[in-house]
């Protein structure tokens, strides 16, 4: 599949979401009908949250016991904790489906040793995906946001996971939150079928423009997003893309 890079820009938030609502329909639709299954990594922070309620309210019917669900980041925090990303699409999306327990992988985030949670997480994408040494998951579809300084997932700028080549799955220190946060690689990221970013608001209307047209050196975490044999679509409401070039 030849790689490519769609922007799409909808008029208001709701219809971004509903717009995403239906790729990620579409895109399930076509993992199951052609593997028999679809596999996701779900994005965290606070963008995503009225999609998932959305596929909760709308989406209820959907064969989600063919559907397997990961997360593409989580703070180190507890799954009880409020900025748990686990938490968050537990109350928007989890509660509100019948999806088996079993096709949830959720971060172990509350192992107070952010390096072993990594590598625990780690192994649960090897499992699942049957990985040999050396071999890459390829997810059907990785939903992620953009931060005000361009990360994505937890890519932040200047921050040690950015050159990680080789593992899934690593703590990453960020020192600005004096924190780790655990995040997929960018070797994950690259291998997907299809990135779907999603960016919502006036707030991000500056780093759109630096990401879409500007030349960060190094990139920014966001622009190193480059599916090598997959489709990137950004999703966009009006606010956010309100300084790209038309
Ligand atoms: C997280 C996310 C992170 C997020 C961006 C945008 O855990 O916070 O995975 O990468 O997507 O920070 O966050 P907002 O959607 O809250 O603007």
């Amino acid at each position: 599949m030849p790689s490519t890079r769609s922007i799409e820009v909808l008029a208001t938030a709701a219809d971004l979401f509903h717009a995403a609502a239906e790729e990620f329909i579409r895109a399930g639709r076509d993992a199951i009908g052609a593997q028999g299954r679809f596999t996701v990594a779900l994005s965290g922070g606070s963008t995503p949250k009225a999609l998932y309620s959305l596929l909760a309210a709308s989406h209820a019917g959907f064969a989600w016991n063919r559907v397997f669900l990961f997360f593409g980041d989580e703070r180190h925090v507890p799954p009880t904790d409020p900025d748990s990303n686990y938490r968050m699409v537990n109350e928007s999306l989890l509660t509100k489906i019948a999806i088996p327990a079993e096709n949830v992988f959720r971060v172990p985030a509350e192992n107070p040793d952010a390096t072993a949670a990594a590598s625990d997480y780690e192994a649960q994408l090897r499992r699942f995906f049957e990985l040999k040494p050396g071999e890459f998951p390829r997810f059907d579809l990785i939903l992620l946001g953009l931060g005000p300084d361009g990360h994505t997932a937890s890519l932040f700028p200047d921050s040690p996971a950015l050159d990680e080549q080789s593992r899934l799955v690593v703590a990453n220190w960020v020192a600005k939150f004096n924190a780790y946060r655990i995040t997929f690689t960018f070797p994950v990221l690259n291998r997907a079928a299809e990135v779907m970013f999603l960016a919502s608001g006036a707030d991000k209307a500056n780093m759109l423009h630096q990401v879409m047209e500007g030349k960060s050196t190094p990139p920014l975490p966001s622009q190193r997003v480059q599916p090598s044999d997959g489709k990137l679509l950004w999703l966009l409401d009006e606010a956010a893309a309100a300084n790209l070039t038309p």
